[in-house]
């Protein structure tokens, strides 16, 4: 009897430390970034991404729609490229995601980032 529980035991040790290890792996990517890989008109856009994970209810598919659970997501540019190509164009799929989510929460009263141009492409 005492075998087989320090047997459990060790097993419960060994699962809740590969436990652990995936959570550390999770790459939650930088707190903040400057969306600017195609800028020709307006001005580079701030992100803070630490402040966007925290949001409630919000996932990390809520904008990394491509990833698997628990793995690390790809860069949006590496699909959405300053001009249209397989997927939708980088203006076209951020202005969707960030103005769109921003807009859809401002039409439910609740307390959400900006939808006019000059806050996301604020002059320098
Ligand atoms: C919620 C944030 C947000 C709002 C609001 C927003 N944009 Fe953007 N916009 C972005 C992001 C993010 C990009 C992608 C930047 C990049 O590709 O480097 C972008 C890209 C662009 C681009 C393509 C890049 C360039 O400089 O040519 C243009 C043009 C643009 N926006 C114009 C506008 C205009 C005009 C408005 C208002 C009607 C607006 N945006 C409102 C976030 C926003
Ligand atoms: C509100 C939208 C949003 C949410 C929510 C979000 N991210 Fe991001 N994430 C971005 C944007 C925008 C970038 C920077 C642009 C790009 O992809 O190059 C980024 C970049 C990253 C990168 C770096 C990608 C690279 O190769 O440069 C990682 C890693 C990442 N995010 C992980 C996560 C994880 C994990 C979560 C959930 C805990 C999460 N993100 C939630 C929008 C978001
Ligand atoms: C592995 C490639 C890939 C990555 C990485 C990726 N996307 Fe996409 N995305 C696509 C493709 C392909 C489509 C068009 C087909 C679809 O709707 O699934 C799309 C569609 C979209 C749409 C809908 C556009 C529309 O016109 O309805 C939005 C919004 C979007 N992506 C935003 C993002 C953002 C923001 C990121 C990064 C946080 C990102 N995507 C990362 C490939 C990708
Ligand atoms: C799923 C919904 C959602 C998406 C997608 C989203 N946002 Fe937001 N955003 C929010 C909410 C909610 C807040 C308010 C958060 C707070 O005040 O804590 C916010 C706040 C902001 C702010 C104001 C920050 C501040 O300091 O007050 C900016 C700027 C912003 N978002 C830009 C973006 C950009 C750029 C993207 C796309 C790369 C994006 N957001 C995508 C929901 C979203």
């Amino acid at each position: 009897m005492r075998r087989v529980l320090s047997l459990l035991v060790a097993v419960i040790f060994v699962f809740g430390a590969m436990a652990v290890v995936t959570m550390a792996e999770a790459n939650k990517g930088a707190e903040k970034y400057t969306i600017d890989k195609c800028q020709k008109k307006k001005p580079v856009v701030p992100f803070n991404h630490y402040q966007h994970q925290k949001i409630q209810g919000v996932t990390c598919k809520a904008c990394h729609h491509e990833m698997e659970e628990g793995k690390t997501p790809k860069s949006c540019f590496e699909c959405h490229q300053c001009k249209k190509g397989e997927a939708p164009a980088a203006k076209i799929a951020f202005h969707k995601n960030c103005k769109g989510c921003h807009v859809k929460m401002k039409k439910e009263g609740k307390k959400t980032g900006p939808t006019s141009c000059v806050k996301c492409h604020p002059k320098k």
